[in-house]
């Protein structure tokens, strides 16, 4: 199965997909955990998408579809996937087109205020990309990795001006995709409110899984 996960920064998509990557044996492909891993490696492409990153714009289309592009092509993502954070722009999703078919596209659905108090308490482990929420889901020693024991950070990119600069990049050039997938009648809307194990039951019904 063929999935994209859209939605706003902060909806839960990264959680949900951690989960449901085992229940559909799918492999979970997020292009932010790619765009920080090469940061953290320092690769050339990392260089060159940091500044970006902690700002909260968008990496240019041209270097996030190559990405994809060839992370679709590893041998683990043959068997289905779940796009995590991609398409973010209409010229990415006319990309994807041209790559693989996509079976559903789920939209989760999550109003601001909710959207800033998950991205403001959001803390993660920064060896793991473990997430955890200061108030929603606390690691079990506060500021502490359970499996690690590394002290957790909190993502540039989740301080108030970047939160802020998200929303409405989002706005501007990520919601558009939602007309574009419903005419293709390929939109699932999923209520992202309540907690991760009802967001994914959901998620499981609405597949017909
Ligand atoms: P990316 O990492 O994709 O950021 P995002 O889309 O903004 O998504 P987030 O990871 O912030 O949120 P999420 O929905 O996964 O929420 P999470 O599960 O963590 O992208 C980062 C950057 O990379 C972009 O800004 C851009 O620069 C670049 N980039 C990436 N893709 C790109 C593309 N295609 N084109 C161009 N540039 C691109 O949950 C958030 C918090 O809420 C956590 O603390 C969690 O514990 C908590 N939580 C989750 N679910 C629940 C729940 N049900 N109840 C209570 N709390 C919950």
């Amino acid at each position: 199965m063929n999935l994209v996960f859209l939605g706003p920064p902060g909806a839960g998509k990264g959680t949900i997909a951690s989960e449901a990557k085992s229940t559909f044996d799918i492999p979970h492909i997020s292009t932010g955990d790619l765009f920080r891993s090469n940061i953290k490696g320092g690769t050339e492409l990392g260089k060159q998408v940091q500044a970006i990153l902690a700002s909260g714009d968008l990496v240019p289309d041209s270097v996030t579809i190559a990405m994809v592009e060839q992370r679709l092509g590893e041998a683990d993502a043959q068997k289905g996937f779940i796009l995590d954070g991609f398409p973010r722009t209409i010229a990415q999703a006319d990309a994807l087109e041209g790559m693989r078919k996509v079976d559903a596209v789920i939209n989760f659905v999550l109003d601001r205020e909710q959207i800033v108090a998950r991205l403001s308490g959001r803390r993660v482990c920064k060896s793991t990309g473990r997430t955890y929420h200061v108030l929603y889901n606390p690691p079990k020693v506060e500021g502490i990795d359970d499996e690690t024991g590394e002290a957790l950070i909190q993502r540039e990119d989740d301080k108030p001006e970047a939160i802020l600069n998200r929303l409405n990049v989002y706005e501007a050039q990520t919601e558009p995709l939602i007309a574009y997938y419903r005419a293709k009648n390929l939109l699932i809307d999923i209520d992202a409110s309540p907690s991760p194990e009802v967001v994914l039951a959901s998620l499981v019904k609405a597949l017909g899984k």
